[in-house]
């Protein structure tokens, strides 16, 4: 990428620019779901006006719905750095886990190992439990409770046997917003001749997707946490696709990628919106940068890196205020660096519970979270079960320093 160049400093207020429900009210509950921009919204009504039949047939309505679709498809291909055919659009994510735990469950023999974690999202935890009534063992990688992490990933290697078919592993807790090392769990995972299937939910709003590179087998993430419609993706590795058995209807031979793994099919009109988050990033870029001779995933990458470092300088004040209340514990690490962690910030306090806080808080219209967000286990590992889970604030790149300031003040009157 040598003619790419840095052409302005965070253009913010262009950023935001492209949200139409940014503005009147501080939103931190983007780990929850994020807004969509225009690109995106607009398409999901375009597409219903003019485009709502069956695709796919002659008359032009239909074959224009169905170029829709296809052309998003590839986008979303391309920004994640996959084969088209490798890319499997679901209702969301926690379905797209429960099809491929089932398209996977013939290929296993009693005594099996899977090993998960009780630090993921209960969706890349449940399916696979579930295995359990064909004879599979499950294993599990626990958080160690003090640093609410998983370790180094010798405590992995531990659990690893001959046995073993499959690692589940999130690549970044939705709680915590720690990054997990996820090269090297698939390096680990493939030397024990198993699979890696890796949760992206909570690390694909923050950095860039690169399936190839991950090297992980299964990759999943969900487009309404990345600026899209609500629905779920998973990438799998052409080869372990193939021989996997076929979901949908009996006459999908083996061979039908995305078909056999898209069961049920999914909201036309959402999956022709999905082109209108690639927009949104090309406009990103083009707004920051001279465009010269770039791969995609080059272009994504430097949008990413952008994005990081205003996350990082959003977070900075926040982990600073609430490092220094006594009455406050955060969970997980308290540093601010974007190699590790994103800005997901999770606390508990001594005054008040995690809901009322988050009442407080939408009160004053600011949008926080509060609860286990279904990563229950961990909840439950860190001793939070019973006292209503964690407090958690979580920002994205169209997040405004004066925002920031805004919640900080409401925290001080509430904490
Ligand atoms: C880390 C993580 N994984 C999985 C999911 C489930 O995603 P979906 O709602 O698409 O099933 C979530 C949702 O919050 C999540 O945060």
């Amino acid at each position: 990428m040598s003619t790419v160049m840095n052409t302005a400093k965070y253009d913010l207020q262009f950023i935001r620019s492209q949200f139409p429900n940014l503005g009147e009210w501080a939103f931190f509950e983007n780990a929850g779901g994020t807004f969509v921009p225009a690109t995106v919204s607009d398409r999901v009504y375009d597409y219903m006006r003019r485009n709502q039949v069956q695709p796919g047939a002659d008359y032009r309505a239909s074959a224009e719905a169905a170029e829709r679709i296809d052309r998003s498809h590839r986008k979303l291909a391309e920004m994640v750095n996959a084969n088209p055919r490798e890319v499997i659009v679901g209702h969301s994510t926690t379905l797209n886990v429960y099809v491929l735990a089932n398209a996977l469950r013939p290929s296993l023999k009693p005594g099996d190992e899977i090993v998960v974690t009780n630090l993921d999202h209960e969706a890349n935890i449940g399916a696979w439990r579930r295995l359990e009534d064909a004879g599979v063992v499950i294993r599990e990688w626990r958080v160690d409770p003090e640093s609410a992490s998983l370790g180094g990933v010798d405590r992995l290697a531990a659990l690893l046997s001959d046995r073993t078919r499959l690692v589940c592993c999130t690549w970044c807790s939705n709680i915590t917003g720690t990054i997990n090392d996820i090269k090297t769990i698939a390096e680990l995972t493939h030397s024990a001749g198993a699979l890696l299937c890796v949760d992206a939910v909570a690390y694909a709003p923050h950095r860039a997707l690169n399936f190839k590179e991950s090297n992980a087998d299964f990759l999943l993430f969900s487009l309404y946490k990345i600026y899209g419609p609500h629905l779920g993706v998973l990438c799998g590795k052409r080869e372990h696709l193939l021989k996997m058995e076929n979901q949908n209807h009996f006459f999908f031979t083996n061979s039908a990628l995305p078909y056999k793994l898209q069961p049920g099919g999914y909201l036309h009109e959402t999956a022709a919106s999905i082109e209108g988050i690639a927009e949104y990033f090309d406009r990103v870029f083009e707004r920051h940068y001279d465009v010269r001779d770039c791969t995609a995933s080059e272009r994504y990458q430097k949008i990413f890196e952008l994005f990081a470092d205003h996350e990082d300088s959003l977070a900075r004040p926040l982990m600073d205020y609430l490092s220094s209340r006594q009455n406050v514990r955060i969970i997980g690490t308290s540093k601010v660096d974007a190699k590790t962690r994103v800005p997901t910030i999770s606390f508990v306090a001594k005054n008040r519970r995690p809901a009322e806080i988050a009442e407080l808080l939408g009160k004053k219209d600011i949008g926080i979270g509060a609860g286990d967000f279904y990563a229950r286990r961990l909840i439950d590992a860190l001793g939070f079960g019973t006292s209503g889970g964690v407090a958690r604030i979580s920002m994205v790149h169209y997040n405004s320093a004066a925002e920031v300031d805004r919640l900080i003040t409401a925290l001080e009157a509430v904490l």
